[in-house]
């Protein structure tokens, strides 16, 4: 009998309609177009508006146009995982409110968080899920409004992030598609790098708190790059160099996307040719958990049943890997 595998079968994506652009950051900071461009390869950010729409907003949006698109009956799941970094409540699970707005009523569901790696994560969790045999139908979803915890005076953080949101159905595959391997790693000593200080159990929020900013993200951005180009290019040589992939056998670097120069180390160290490295970065900046999800959604059309896929990524945390996946489908 052949072994279980799992696999993605459907995609869906949204991003809010207001695009925050490098020129209007230019007229919050002092930053320029230029710079911008040239240090993280970002044009312009979505930004979700308006009282009280907060992450699972974004979620359901990306989980409908999924269900849509397969019209699949949303009572059809039976998990679902939101990775996020910024759920909409700290305590009541953001994905289980998911879940009843979509219908997916004989789900359960629970959020995942990892930083920017939430994703990559969620896909080890989701793919185990489904090769246990116990579930059919996962559905992970990557979603983050960044802006909710970006300080709008800091040049550092606000020229980087924006929100959006992604969705990816698993299951069982036994033609050998789907999740074949992953290397997935943290280091604690990553934590001062990139973080929010308050609001979490070490530093409740209080007066002094907020009067500090100190729920903002931060971050000392040389050294998370640093950490960033070594750790995703290691985490995708490794999948390729134990799975015997040459360049030639890796048909899409599906990367993490936090900085186009943290991209190009990666594909230049797996010797990929930029045709076969998906990015969007430009129009979307860094939207934490949704980058993965939100590139295959946009490369959909182009990708082939059996194509390989290699994805990496990196987080806060740190948290970082790689994972290498056979597509399932021709859209
Ligand atoms: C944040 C980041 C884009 C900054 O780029 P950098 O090349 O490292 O720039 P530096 O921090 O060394 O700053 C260089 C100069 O530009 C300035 N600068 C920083 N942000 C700026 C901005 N938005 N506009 C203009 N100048 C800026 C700095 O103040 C510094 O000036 P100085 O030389 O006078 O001190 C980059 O470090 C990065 O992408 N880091 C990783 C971020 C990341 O991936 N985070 C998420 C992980 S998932």
């Amino acid at each position: 009998m052949s072994k279980t595998t799992a696999a993605i079968t459907a995609v869906g994506s949204y991003v809010p309609d207001f695009v925050m652009t490098n020129k209007i950051l230019e007229t919050l900071v002092d930053t320029n177009d230029e710079w911008i461009t040239t240090r993280t390869g970002i044009k312009e950010r979505r930004i979700l508006k308006g009282e009280g729409l907060g992450t699972s907003y974004l979620a359901i949006k990306a989980a409908e146009q999924l269900l849509e698109k397969r019209k699949l009956d949303p009572k059809e799941i039976e998990l679902i995982i939101v990775a996020t970094a910024t759920p909409d409540m700290m305590v009541a699970a953001t994905a289980a409110y998911v879940a009843s707005e979509i219908g997916a009523t004989n789900a359960f569901a629970y959020d995942l968080q990892a930083a920017c790696s939430s994703f990559l994560y969620g896909m080890s969790t989701a793919a185990s899920y489904i090769e246990s045999g116990r579930y059919k139908k996962v559905l992970l979803i990557g979603a983050d409004k960044m802006s909710s915890i970006i300080d709008y005076t800091d040049r550092t953080t606000c020229i980087i992030f924006g929100d959006g949101a992604g969705a990816a159905l698993f299951e069982p595959n036994n033609e050998g598609l789907g999740l074949q391997d992953e290397y997935l790693r943290s280091d604690g000593v990553g934590r001062n790098f990139l973080k929010m200080d308050a609001g979490g159990s070490l530093l409740p929020a209080s007066e002094e708190t907020v009067k500090n900013r100190q729920h903002f993200i931060y971050q000392d951005g040389k050294s998370v790059f640093k950490f960033a180009v070594t750790n995703m290019a290691d985490s995708a040589a490794k999948i390729m160099e134990r799975n015997n992939l040459s360049h030639n056998d890796v048909s899409w670097l599906v990367p993490h996307q936090a900085n186009k120069r943290i991209i190009d180390a990666t594909s230049n160290r797996m010797g990929l040719d930029d045709s076969k490295v998906m990015m969007n970065i430009q129009r979307y900046g860094n939207t934490t958990s949704a980058t993965l999800p939100l590139l295959l959604s946009d490369y959909e059309s182009q990708l082939k049943k059996g194509d390989n896929l290699v994805f990496a990524a990196f987080g806060g945390g740190f948290t970082w890997g790689s994972i290498y996946l056979k597509w399932a489908y021709n859209s």
